[in-house]
């Protein structure tokens, strides 16, 4: 027989059942099972008065086993009647918590009768992110003890709560000191009142100023728009509502309900993929976690202009002392100088204090001279993207930079292994590709090239968790992995307007689809002469970027950073406006080309932008360039505002089906084909799409 996750032992007349289950102590079924033994023991053993319910390792339960969500059928007991049997036993139970109490593991306590913690505890109830619901009566019972408005704040945010808040706000009864939960609950048993002891279910003090409250109504309107577009935010309020007007039992039942809901919708299916691939990016399997990063003390910002400026603060937020180089000290200046604005910024709006922005700015040293590099543990270069000026600094820092330095380069499109050809170290040679502005984007995607070492690739992978942000290794492909597709994207967007959609409706779509912004306004944020300068070097080199609707645009037109694009901007205004000047462009290109514009619904636009995200990952995903289909979905999430509900655009293919999606697209194929539109050459269909399908397989595995 294997041995249960929960052991029960006894100090003084205190019976103790430890959930011990690495590395969360996640509620499987072993847990549960283990849970609803071992509390039963203790409620028959005549030796103890009270029970406490205490995590081992570093946390008490952090939730529902979500790998058993995927597989289905989550087995006897229930987590409800684990939780009836706590809560309606003949003895008090403690829970003691430390670590993070989350989703189920916060209902285990909100079914006990008392809750005490240590002050680092962290209490909530994530499984909105998972887009679910709370199902082990969390919302029935946390509502009763805290009311309806911070019940549906906590459960629709998902936020954790550290435990002096969750004291003040009557979720925990009291938070201890040290680090011991275990301790801080034996001293709480000792005092404890001769009861009789409350159960949850049972109280009312949450209730009473909320029943019949507008605070359910205003919630869903509020979330209408906050939480546009996705399902289990509104059920969550719905839930909650159900404990204000339904008795317990019913309550529970109804929970249940909204609960399965969520669980069958497709948007569930997608966050709970997000969850997994974003833990899932971390594995490399040619550098497994015995492979010991490099120490980085020391960091070195090559460039001091849009990217190293943001690049720097990343580091020195961190801790990290950075010293700054430039060409000369001008530049110097106005680098540092949007830093400091930046700061300055944050400061003003309270979320730095002075002092704080002060220690950041003095971590930053600037300076002209590459002799002050030769102490940098990691250099990353963020100059201009020109090959001749990239490889005259490679063969500079290969003279300057100490042995063991990781000399790392930002750049976007250039060949990371010819950069990495100027030194005579290239194992040491790495891209680190910050998205813009570098300060605030998530996404780091580490390149890496042919002769890059393992040690060289975990220490970008750590040193990007160190500075906050989601690290996806890819291949030294031209535009890696999110901005090969993203051309393909931005180029559809103009195909269709070509064939007759308009700016604003190809955007809305996109809008309507959960993107953050639309391809037009994104280029317009990324400026049309820089995608200008790109178009020029792809389309010489016969690759596809843009179409010739992108040549026909005024060259004054830089997009937002001169007020004027695809759209028209007010001045300190980023609302993109339509510009008719624009439209008559565009109006001028079809009637020269003979083109008749066509209607399109939204959801027409919506698959010719995503699929065209979706076969160029494919091809990704086959050439090796990415190790997971799920890989992809991080890169998109994380670097281009694509919604996490809909599982990042190759799990939206796998929800769509592979051959509804295979089908599509080489329809589109056949029809630019058919145009002969060569700008639609991106339309051959994958052929791993093609083997898949073929296979039968419903998945990119
Ligand atoms: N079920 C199954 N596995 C879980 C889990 C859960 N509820 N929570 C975490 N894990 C796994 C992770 O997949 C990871 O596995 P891996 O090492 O094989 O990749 C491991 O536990 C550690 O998790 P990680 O997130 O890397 O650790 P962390 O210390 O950064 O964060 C938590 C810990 C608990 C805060 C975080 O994992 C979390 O938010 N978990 C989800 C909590 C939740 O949503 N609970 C409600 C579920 S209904
Ligand atoms: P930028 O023009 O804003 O800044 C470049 C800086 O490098 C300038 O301050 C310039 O003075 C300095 N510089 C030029 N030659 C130098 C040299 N030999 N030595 C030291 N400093 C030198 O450019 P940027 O937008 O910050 O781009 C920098 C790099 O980041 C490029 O490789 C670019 O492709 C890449 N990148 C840019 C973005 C973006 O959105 N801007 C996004 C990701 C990556």
């Amino acid at each position: 027989m294997t041995q249960s996750p929960v052991r029960y032992d006894r100090q003084g007349a205190v019976g103790i059942v430890t959930v011990d289950s690495p590395p969360v102590n996640a509620l499987s079924q072993a847990v549960r099972q283990g849970l609803w033994d071992r509390v039963t023991e203790g409620f028959i053993d005549p030796d103890v008065t009270a029970l406490v319910i205490v995590g081992a390792g570093r946390t008490f339960i952090a939730g529902a086993d979500i790998a058993e969500f995927i597989k289905g059928g989550m087995g006897e007991p229930d987590l409800n009647d684990v939780n009836d049997l706590i809560e309606s036993g003949p003895k008090p139970v403690i829970a003691a918590l430390h670590g993070t109490a989350l989703g189920g593991g916060l209902e285990v306590a909100l079914s006990c009768h008392y809750r005490v913690a240590v002050p680092k505890a962290l209490v909530g109830l994530p499984e909105v992110k998972l887009g679910i619901l709370p199902g082990g009566g969390g919302t029935q019972r946390l509502s009763r003890l805290v009311g309806a408005k911070t019940t549906i704040e906590m459960i629709t945010s998902g936020a954790f709560i550290p435990a002096p808040k969750a004291q003040a706000l009557g979720i925990i009864d009291h938070v201890g000191e040290g680090a011991d939960p275990l301790a801080i609950a034996l001293s709480f048993a000792a005092s404890l009142p001769a009861g009789p002891h409350k159960r949850t279910r049972d109280r009312e003090e949450g209730l009473a100023a909320d029943r019949g409250s507008s605070v359910f109504d205003e919630a869903r309107a509020s979330l209408a728009k906050s939480a546009r577009n996705q399902f289990a935010p509104q059920r969550c309020v719905d839930a909650v509502e159900a404990a204000f007007t339904l008795p317990f039992d019913e309550g529970l039942t109804r929970e249940r309900e909204l609960f399965m809901q969520c669980m069958a919708h497709d948007q569930a299916k997608a966050l709970i993929h997000v969850f997994f691939a974003e833990r899932a990016v971390t594995k490399i399997p040619d550098v497994p976690p015995s492979v010991t990063p490099r120490k980085i003390g020391q960091v070195a910002v090559l460039g001091s202009g849009t990217m190293g400026g943001g690049i720097a603060m990343n580091f020195v937020n961190a801790g990290i002392p950075v010293r700054l180089l430039d060409l000369d000290q001008a530049a110097l200046d106005r680098g540092m100088g949007v830093i400091a604005k930046n700061y300055a910024g944050t400061v003003a709006k309270g979320k730095l204090a002075q002092a704080e922005m002060d220690k950041r700015l003095s971590l930053i040293q600037p300076t002209t001279d590459y002799a002050d590099l030769a102490d940098a543990d990691l250099i990353v270069e963020a100059v201009f993207e020109d090959a001749d000026v990239k490889a005259k600094v490679f063969r500079r820092l290969d003279e300057v930079a100490k042995q063991g330095a990781i000399l790392a380069s930002n750049t976007s499109t250039l060949d990371l292994d010819a950069i990495a050809a100027n030194t005579g170290r290239p194992a040491d040679v790495i891209g680190m590709h910050f998205f813009s502005p570098a300060n605030v984007m998530k996404l780091l995607e580490v390149v890496r090239g042919k002769d890059t070492a393992p040690d060289v690739i975990a220490t970008a992978m750590a040193v990007g968790k160190q500075i906050g942000k989601v690290s996806v290794l890819v291949g030294n492909c031209d535009g890696f992995v999110g901005n090969r597709m993203v051309q393909y994207y931005a180029t559809e967007a103009q195909r269709l307007v070509i064939e007759g959609a308009s700016i604003e409706q190809v955007d809305q779509a996109a809008l309507e689809f959960g993107l953050a912004m639309g391809p037009f306004a994104m280029g317009d944020l990324a400026g049309l002469d820089v995608m200008a300068f790109i178009r020029a070097r792809r389309v010489a080199a016969g690759l596809i970027y843009g179409t010739p609707l992108s040549d026909r645009i005024d060259p004054a037109r830089k997009g937002q950073k001169n007020g004027r694009g695809w759209y028209r901007y007010e001045p300190g205004n980023r609302t993109p406006l339509p510009d008719p000047e624009v439209a008559a462009m565009i109006d001028a290109y079809r009637a020269e080309r003979g083109i008749t514009p066509r209607t399109f619904s939204s959801e027409e636009i919506g698959k010719r932008l995503i699929y065209s995200l979706v076969n160029e990952g494919a091809k990704i995903l086959e050439e090796g360039m990415a190790l997971r289909a799920g890989d992809i979905d991080i890169v998109y999430i994380y670097g281009y505002g694509f919604p996490a509900w809909r599982g990042g655009p190759m799990k939206f293919a796998e929800l769509s089906g592979l051959d509804n999606v295979l089908a599509d697209i080489t329809r589109y194929h056949a029809d630019a084909a058919a145009a002969g539109d060569a700008d639609g050459g991106y339309w051959e269909p994958a052929p791993l799409l093609k083997r898949l399908v073929a296979e039968g397989k419903k998945g990119f595995g």
